[in-house]
């Protein structure tokens, strides 16, 4: 068949529509939940919920971010480093956008994602107003290991915002270095951390912020050490980053992104090279939304 003006994620959008349709007719076709309820029934991801979430809180906290605060059970599981999907309102837009969990509040059942407008998805999220629902699937993805070891945060652009919760989390010594293209594009003041960590610092590439140059060159100009790394943000950074943690000999986590589609391990859209083999297909890649996203910097080809 011929699609003429279709984009890949506009083809899995009717692909997967009309597994929904036929599901409906032909109950051995197998839906997103079902796929999730046969996942719990393996005994993976047993606390993955789909839901509506309330909207609880929704600013916009700069040029281009908007923080949104959510009423959901999601909160009470939720790792530092998981993700949610969220749903469209709109069905001609089926699937769901993937945003990480900045901060997660379990006593008023809370999170806070922090996101920027990409696209249309992300346009419609940004009208939602307080008591508005939304549909939501998570938390997914496998988030960070939390070592109680001195750690070095090292986060670049919108990849510094899985790093809150993180930094919250951590047990040990943290020092945090966040690299922003510009003041404009930042998301977290310097001072913002210092409850968290014990060392903090900004740097940005025209030097509007902090620093002038990128995260590896304040990690080497003020020659800060760890004992173990955990990253997000974009890959030319991850990969410097991975590259760093070799030659100290220190592992490093590290949180990728991909175009997602399913969110949930079903559709393969998400695949990234790794060292070890996918434990179904015997191909050296795994799927970023459900073994990932995060990852040991030596087990991935970041190429
Ligand atoms: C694990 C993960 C965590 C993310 N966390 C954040 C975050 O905290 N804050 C934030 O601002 N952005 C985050 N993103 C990127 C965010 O998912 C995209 O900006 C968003 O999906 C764009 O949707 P849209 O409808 O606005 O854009 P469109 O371009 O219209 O989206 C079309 C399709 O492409 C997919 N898509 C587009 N861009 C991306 C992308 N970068 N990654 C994955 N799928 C994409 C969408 O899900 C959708 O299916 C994250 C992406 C991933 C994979
Ligand atoms: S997005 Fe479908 S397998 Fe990852």
């Amino acid at each position: 068949m011929h699609f003429p003006c279709l984009s890949f994620y506009q083809i899995l959008a009717v692909f997967l529509r009309h597994i929904f349709v036929s599901y409906k007719k032909y109950p051995q076709y197998s839906s997103y939940l079902e796929i999730l309820n046969n996942s719990k029934r393996k005994g993976e991801n047993m606390s993955i919920c789909s839901e509506k979430a309330i909207i609880y809180h929704q600013e916009k906290i700069n040029e281009y971010y908007y923080s949104l605060w959510l009423i959901t059970q999601v909160a009470s599981t939720a790792r530092a480093g998981q993700f949610i999907s969220l749903y469209s309102k709109d069905k001609s837009r089926l699937l769901p956008r993937p945003l990480s969990i900045c901060e997660i509040d379990r006593e008023k059942q809370l999170i806070c994602l922090i996101y920027r407008i990409n696209g249309e998805g992300t346009k419609e999220f940004s009208h939602l107003q307080a008591n508005d629902e939304i549909d939501i699937l998570g938390p997914l993805g496998n988030g960070f290991p939390l070592q109680d070891k001195p750690a070095l945060l090292i986060g670049g652009g919108a990849g510094i915002i899985p790093l809150w919760e993180l930094a919250k989390s951590l047990p040990g010594e943290k020092i945090l270095v966040q690299g922003y293209r510009s003041l404009a594009e930042s998301i977290f003041p310097k001072e913002a951390w210092n409850p968290f960590v014990n060392e903090s610092y900004v740097c940005t590439e025209d030097g509007s912020l902090g620093e002038k140059g990128n995260v590896l060159d304040v990690i080497r100009n003020k020659s800060l050490t760890a004992q173990v790394i955990y990253s997000c943000g974009p890959r030319p950074m991850l990969k410097a980053v991975k590259d760093y943690a070799e030659s100290l000999s220190i592992p490093a986590w590290i949180s990728l992104e991909e175009h997602m589609a399913c969110g949930i391990g079903a559709c393969l859209a998400c695949v990234c090279k790794t060292k070890h083999k996918d434990k179904h297909s015997e191909v050296h890649y795994q799927r970023v939304c459900k073994e990932g996203p995060v990852f040991l910097a030596e087990e991935v080809d970041l190429s």
